[in-house]
C-alpha cells in the first residue's frame, strides 16, 4: 500500500518516531512502571493546557465523552448547540440516554454565539450546556471562551461541556479561561497520534455533579475513573499501554514546541489556506469563525473533488471531501498536528497545478 500523507481532519499524519514508540515492550498496567508513565502523562497534560483541573486519559476515541456527558453530567435537561454532524452526535447521545435535550441549531456554516445560548437558556431549566469548539464537518470554530463567560455569569451551576476533539493541541485552549467543566479531545487529530485514546479535563464541580447522577454505566463512570486515579494513580480498566508510550513521547515534543507556538503554527497554516481559497473560491464558514485546524472551502468553482483527491493521491497526499451532505459542495484541508506552513504551501501548489491554475 503506497503511503498517502494525511491532510484529512483526522487521523492526521503521525511522524514515524511517534509511531515507533508503540513497539516498546509492554508493562503490566498495575505496575509501578505504569503508574510512573501515566502520572507523567497527567502531569504533562496539566502543563501543556496550563490547567489545575482534573485530567484523565481513556482508552476509547473522543465519542465516549458524549456518553460520559450524557450519563454523568446531565442531570435532567441539557442544551446542545448543533452546528454540524459532530455537535448533532452530542445532542442525539444525550437524548438517547433518556434525558431531556434541546438543540440550539444554526444553519450549516454558521457559528453558535453567546447571545443565542443565553436566549435559549432563558426558555427552560437546563443543568448542562454542550458546545463543540471546532465543528469538523463545517470548519466552524465556535466562540467558546465568550460562551463560557456568558453562561457562568448568569448560570454558575450549569455544567459547560466542550468537545475539543479537532482543536485541542492545535488551537490554544486553557480550561480555566474557557470556564469549561468538561473538555475532551482525541489522539488522532492535533496530537498527531494514532486513534484510540481520549484525553479530558474536568472541574471539581463536574465530579460533584456526577456523584449525584445515577446510571453512569461502568466504562463510562467518571466517578469510578476519578476515584481510581486518586487512590491508585492508574486507570480502572486495562489501558492501551502502547499508545500511552506514544502520547507520553508526543507530549514532550508538544511541551518543547509550547502551546502558544503550536497555535501560531496552526493559525499560519489556516491563514495560508484561507488566502489561497479566497483568490478563486470562498471559505464555507461565516467570516470570523473559521477553524484554525481544518479549512472547509466552498467548492464555488464546481470542481470534481473526488478527482482532485485521486490526482493528489498520485503525489502522495490525501485531503477530505465535504462531510455528509456537504460532499462535493465543499472540501476540507486538515492542517493539524505536525504539518508546517511550508508543507501546506506545497500542497496548495500541487492543487493549483492539478487544476491548471
Ligand atoms: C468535533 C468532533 N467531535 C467528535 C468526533 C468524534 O471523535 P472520535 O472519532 O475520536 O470518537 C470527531 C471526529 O472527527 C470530531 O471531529
Amino acid at each position: 500500500m503506497s503511503h498517502k500523507r494525511l491532510l484529512i481532519p483526522g487521523p492526521t499524519e503521525s511522524p514515524i518516531e511517534i509511531l515507533q514508540q508503540q513497539t516498546k515492550w509492554l508493562i503490566g498496567h498495575r505496575s509501578a512502571d505504569y503508574t510512573a508513565l501515566y502520572t507523567g502523562i497527567i502531569d504533562k497534560l496539566g502543563k501543556y493546557f496550563e490547567t489545575q483541573q482534573n485530567r484523565t486519559v481513556l482508552t476509547a476515541s473522543g465519542t465516549i465523552w458524549m456518553d460520559i456527558t450524557a450519563r454523568n453530567i446531565v442531570k435532567s435537561r441539557a442544551l446542545a448547540g448543533v452546528c454540524g454532524a459532530f455537535s448533532d452526535r452530542m445532542y442525539q447521545t444525550i437524548r438517547d440516554s433518556g434525558k431531556d435535550a434541546d438543540q440550539l441549531k444554526v444553519e450549516s456554516g454558521m457559528a453558535i454565539k453567546p447571545d443565542m445560548v443565553l436566549e435559549a437558556l432563558g426558555k427552560a431549566d437546563y443543568d448542562t450546556v454542550a458546545i463543540v469548539h471546532n465543528e469538523t464537518s463545517t470548519g466552524v470554530r465556535n466562540p467558546i471562551e465568550e460562551i463560557g463567560k456568558a453562561i457562568k455569569k448568569e448560570y454558575p451551576d450549569i455544567m459547560f461541556v466542550v468537545d475539543a476533539v479537532s482543536s485541542a493541541g492545535g488551537d490554544y485552549l486553557v480550561p480555566e479561561k474557557l470556564n469549561t467543566d468538561v473538555m475532551f479531545t482525541s489522539t488522532q487529530k492535533c496530537f498527531a497520534l494514532p486513534p484510540g485514546l481520549s484525553m479530558a479535563f474536568y472541574s471539581d464541580a463536574a465530579i460533584e455533579r456526577a456523584r449525584t447522577v445515577p446510571g453512569r454505566g461502568y466504562y463510562t463512570d467518571l466517578v469510578a475513573i476519578h476515584d481510581y486515579y486518586k487512590k491508585k494513580q492508574q486507570n480502572p480498566t486495562t489501558p492501551n499501554i502502547s499508545l500511552m508510550y506514544a502520547l507520553d513521547y508526543q507530549l514532550d515534543r508538544m511541551l518543547k514546541e509550547t502551546s502558544k507556538a503550536r497555535y501560531g503554527r496552526h493559525l499560519a497554516m489556516a491563514e495560508l489556506t484561507r488566502n489561497w481559497a479566497g483568490k478563486t473560491m470562498k471559505m464555507f464558514p461565516e467570516p470570523g469563525y473559521e477553524s484554525v485546524t481544518v479549512s472547509t472551502i466552498a467548492n464555488t468553482l464546481g470542481k470534481d473533488i473526488g478527482a482532485l483527491n485521486k490526482a493528489l493521491g498520485k503525489k502522495g497526499y490525501q485531503i477530505a471531501n465535504g462531510y455528509g451532505d456537504l460532499k462535493e459542495k465543499t472540501f476540507r484541508i486538515g492542517h493539524m498536528g505536525e504539518w508546517t506552513p511550508d508543507e501546506i504551501k506545497s500542497l496548495l501548489w500541487h492543487i493549483d497545478e492539478i487544476w491548471g491554475e
